[in-house]
């Protein structure tokens, strides 16, 4: 058989333990598939000690990860280790540096760096790989660079963090509280080191951020995200989208405007109806829908989180830097990619659920709806819910006809201040 395609491994964790266990069980099915066998050669992590599950006696340790990157004896580094910069940066710009191949699940790290890390690929003529880092098992990156390519993509959205879709619909199904679920989705591994990460929509954004670059050919400008978790989110909220038909969910989506227009990027808790396929997606699964001029809709599922479908992404890599096929990082070479301008997100028209909290007292419906008609929002249905003792805090959901977000921004503005509202209000637009 030819040459094995060598490896070193920077982390352990989830991800990395995944790695180890799959090449262990399906080794020659991918030395069959791959031409040749993967090999580990040598591991990293910070513990030595630690009880991983796995024999690492065969693998030779490295105490120092960037020290992998020059080894004679290992022709791809997989960084497994997480964060925008540090050690795993400093490895990934030195495996390149050494014209060796560098596989990441490191979403962090691409969005921030990813055109430094795809130009010293290019210039070391190495492969560089991240499939893992967007959607979990999903082969999105696949999907969109080589099943897609062939099409306009007019936008790509979907849900793309696990830890988030796990504590949506778990609190939706079972009306457990938000901390509890959390903690759960970290103790199932399916969380960032830092879970606010998850909660706060940076890693989704992060993924969207890689995606629209693919889909559009655009540079990655991930200060022109918008952002929103799902922390504000109420069990009442959830209740409410139910009553109205339809379920909360983290959605990241990009839309390039027409020919010269911006493109649109943006991670926020949506309602969803309960006929849209993304309606359906419970637990960690993550699910992403491109819409390509020709293909038509085409949707991507699976499990967007934990080892073996992250480890499933990882090795699939591998195996084509085995074949001898890799692409562009981006889809085309980093100089190619264009400077796609922010689009103007108040243009952009939806229907939106607000909920304020409120002080219930005489006049406040007034003047909530006053701001709205002032603004020329026009109110689909309204919903004051429970009745506190006199003087207490309640909640007034309300669904607005479709129009410019533009609009619901300026009634905000109209009503910031006011001494009956008690925490700013949650905006989410209806997806569909
Ligand atoms: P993890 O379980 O926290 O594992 C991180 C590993 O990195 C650990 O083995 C840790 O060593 C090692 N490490 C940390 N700092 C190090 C250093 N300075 N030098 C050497 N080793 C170091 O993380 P994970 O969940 O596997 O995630 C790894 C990467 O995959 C991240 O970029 C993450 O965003 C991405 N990702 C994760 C998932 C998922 O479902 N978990 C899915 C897709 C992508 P010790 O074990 O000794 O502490
Ligand atoms: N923390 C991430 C998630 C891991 O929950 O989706 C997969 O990227």
């Amino acid at each position: 058989m030819t040459q094995p395609l060598r490896i070193a491994l920077a982390g352990l964790g989830t991800v990395g333990g995944g790695v180890i266990r799959l090449i262990e069980a399906n080794g020659a099915l991918i030395a069959r598939r791959a031409g040749r066998p993967i090999e580990i050669v040598a591991v990293c992590a910070r513990d030595r000690t630690k009880d991983r599950g796995v024999d690492l006696s065969r693998y030779q340790w490295e105490d120092d990860m960037t020290l992998l990157a020059g080894r004679d004896d290992v022709d791809v580094v997989v960084e497994l280790v997480g964060g925008a910069d540090g050690s795993a940066l400093a490895l990934a710009r030195r495996t390149l540096a050494a014209g060796k191949g560098l596989v990441t699940a490191n979403k962090a790290m691409i969005a921030h760096h990813g055109l430094e890390l795809a130009e010293a690929a290019e210039r070391g003529q190495a492969p560089l790989q991240f499939e893992a880092a967007v959607a979990g098992g999903i082969p999105i990156i696949k999907g969109l660079r080589e099943g897609a390519s062939a099409n306009r993509i007019a936008r790509v959205y979907g849900i793309l963090n696990g830890t988030c879709n796990y504590i949506l619909s778990t609190m939706e199904a079972t009306g457990r509280d938000f901390a509890d679920v959390l903690k759960e989705a970290q103790e199932l591994g399916y969380a960032e080191a830092d879970p606010t990460f998850d909660i706060e929509g940076i890693d989704a954004a992060h993924k969207l951020a890689i995606l629209a670059a693919i889909a559009f050919g655009g540079r990655i400008d991930f200060g022109a995200l918008e952002i929103a978790g799902i922390t504000r989110i109420r069990a009442a909220d959830i209740a409410q989208a139910a009553e109205l038909g339809y379920v909360i969910r983290l959605i990241g989506l990009a839309e390039c405007e027409a020919e010269g227009g911006g493109l649109f990027q943006r991670v926020q808790p949506c309602l969803v109806p309960l006929t849209h396929p993304l309606a359906a997606v419970d637990g960690p699964t993550n699910a992403v829908v491109v819409e390509g001029n020709f293909s038509g809709r085409l949707l991507f599922q699976g499990a967007g989180a934990g080892d073996g479908p992250t480890a499933s992404a990882v090795v699939a890599d591998l195996v084509d830097i085995a074949r001898g096929q890799s692409a562009a990082p981006f889809s085309v070479p980093v100089n190619d990619l264009e400077t796609l301008q922010p689009a103007d997100a108040g243009r952009r028209r939806a229907r939106a659920y607000l909920r304020f909290t409120v002080t219930d007292r005489p006049g406040v419906l007034a003047e909530i709806t006053a701001a709205m008609r002032d603004a020329g929002v026009s109110i689909e249905s309204l919903i004051q819910q429970g009745r506190p003792e006199e003087g207490g805090e309640v909640l007034v959901a309300m669904v607005t006809h479709e129009g410019p977000e533009s609009g619901v921004s300026r009634a905000l503005e109209l009503l910031e201040g006011s001494p009956s509202i008690t925490e700013p209000p949650l905006v989410m637009p209806l997806l569909g």
